[in-house]
């Protein structure tokens, strides 16, 4: 049985007293005042002024609200949706301190971009709180750089999501991705992209099952490193000669993080993101039976510690900006329908309620990252990067009232079983984390651990 561990209140202000704020790089005790959805005051000694409700935050730390920036809700798969709606997702994500989140636009081939967009919008109005989402170009037709520069100038949209991978349905080649990127660079608009180098993985998923080697032991040897790293270096050129600015998901090897940093040392405009689990979990967790190994099958694969070191050693070096989750879970009847061909198995799994304790406490707690860094990689820079700023991202006068108040003592052990994601799998199981939120708020709505 699920335990509903947060009880939700929507009221007008909120007056959060003596709490540890994160303002200008520093954790400061003050009030904060929340009036319609906004941040009005920030200050000591702010005097009850009526119809707030108040609440005590001696001891806890106040953040701007978590942003991830890659989740897959309700996303139509060969094996189904993917396990968390726009609903249950953002409720997951808000019992985590993620205040809004960014998922996406991938129209059928055949199919408008402006048509999937406005589907899209109207299957997000069921989330707890604000969402962007980043268009997928999945073809190039006589219509795609209209509807881009449409979505840019009467849509509000920003960023665009290209796949190297998956070439048989959603992927675009090369000279396809130049001219989606050339417009998009034109137009102000920024590329994320996924970057697998598609004919070889095909290459050896074709190699191994000839072999007899159906095991999803066998879906890492089907992407080693190179080949995301091939595709990296790939995509850095294609957005020099194109002059747009891009955004690589998921990074995992340190082969990729060397061709990302040699094009930012030369002023590149080339952001990355990476993710938990390739910060947290390694290559040996498929050396198990089916049903444990399956629910890891995800693209790029798990990786080994020599990148999982170079991953947290980036966001360090400000090399990485962004850690998203590319939240996308799949129930274990889902993950059965690959058990005699792990080229079957959907990719993907859940993790958006757990980003920001996680990071807390490897990153924080063991002295990975400064907290300045995990408020960086968890908020601040996805909204500068993907135009949420200065509404989300920071806390001042004016922003949105988007904030996570963060019990730093706060423990839980990750389970399936407690957890809101709504999915019987959870690839932390047994983690223990400390730091979670006490409260958050988004807008107007107060969610407390209860
Ligand atoms: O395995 C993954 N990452 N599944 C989600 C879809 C994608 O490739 O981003
Ligand atoms: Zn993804």
């Amino acid at each position: 049985m699920r335990l509903s561990v947060f009880a939700s209140q929507e009221m007008k202000n909120i007056l959060l007293k003596n709490g540890q704020i994160y303002i200008n790089d520093q954790l400061v005790e003050n009030d904060l005042l929340i009036s319609d959805s906004k941040i009005k005051k920030i200050r000591k000694n702010i005097s009850i002024e009526g119809d707030e409700e108040t609440i005590d935050c001696t001891g806890l730390q106040i953040f701007p609200g978590g942003i991830d920036p890659h989740v897959h809700l309700h996303l139509p798969t060969p094996a189904g949706f993917s396990a968390d709606d726009f609903e249950t997702g953002s409720r997951a994500s808000i019992a985590g301190g993620t205040t809004s989140f960014i998922d996406f636009v991938t129209p059928l081939c055949g199919q408008s971009i402006l048509d999937a967009l406005y589907l899209r919008k109207q299957e997000a109005k069921k989330s707890l709180c604000d969402v962007k989402l980043h268009v997928s170009p999945v073809e190039w037709t006589n219509h795609t750089e209209k509807e881009i520069i449409h979505c840019i100038h009467n849509e509000g949209i920003k960023s665009f999501k290209v796949y190297m991978a998956y070439q048989s349905t959603i992927g675009l080649n090369d000279e396809d991705i130049f001219k989606v990127m050339k417009v998009i660079g034109k137009y102000g608009g920024i590329v994320t992209i996924h970057c697998e180098v598609d004919e070889i993985i095909e290459k050896y998923r074709q190699q191994l099952l000839s072999e007899g080697k159906i095991s999803p032991r066998y879906h890492p040897l089907s992407r080693p490193n190179f080949v995301e790293a091939d595709a990296v270096k790939k995509a850095i050129e294609l957005a020099k000669h194109a002059e747009c600015p891009i955004y690589i998901v998921h990074v995992s090897t340190h082969e990729a993080l060397d061709h990302i940093h040699g094009a930012q040392s030369k002023g590149q405009p080339v952001y990355a993101e990476t993710c938990p689990q390739y910060l947290l979990l390694e290559e040996n967790l498929y050396d198990q039976p089916f049903d444990q190994a399956c629910r890891y099958v995800m693209s790029p694969p798990l990786r080994k510690k020599e990148d999982r070191e170079a991953l947290w050693q980036a966001i360090a070096d400000g090399i990485i900006q962004t850690v998203g989750t590319d939240h996308c879970p799949f129930t274990l009847e889902q993950k059965r329908l690959g058990k005699n061909d792990f080229t079957k198995i959907p990719n993907g799994a859940g993790g958006v309620e757990h980003r920001m304790s996680l990071l807390y406490t490897h990153g924080v707690l063991q002295n990975r990252i400064s907290l300045q860094e995990f408020i960086e990689i968890t908020s601040t820079n996805a909204a500068r990067i993907f135009g949420w700023y200065p509404k989300k991202g920071i806390i001042q006068k004016g922003s949105d009232a988007d904030l996570v108040v963060w019990d730093p003592k706060a423990r839980q052990r990750i389970s399936a079983k407690s957890h809101h994601q709504n999915c019987d799998l959870n690839i932390y199981e047994g983690f223990d984390v400390q730091g979670l939120p006490k409260y958050t708020i988004v807008n107007v709505t107060l969610m407390t651990r209860i």
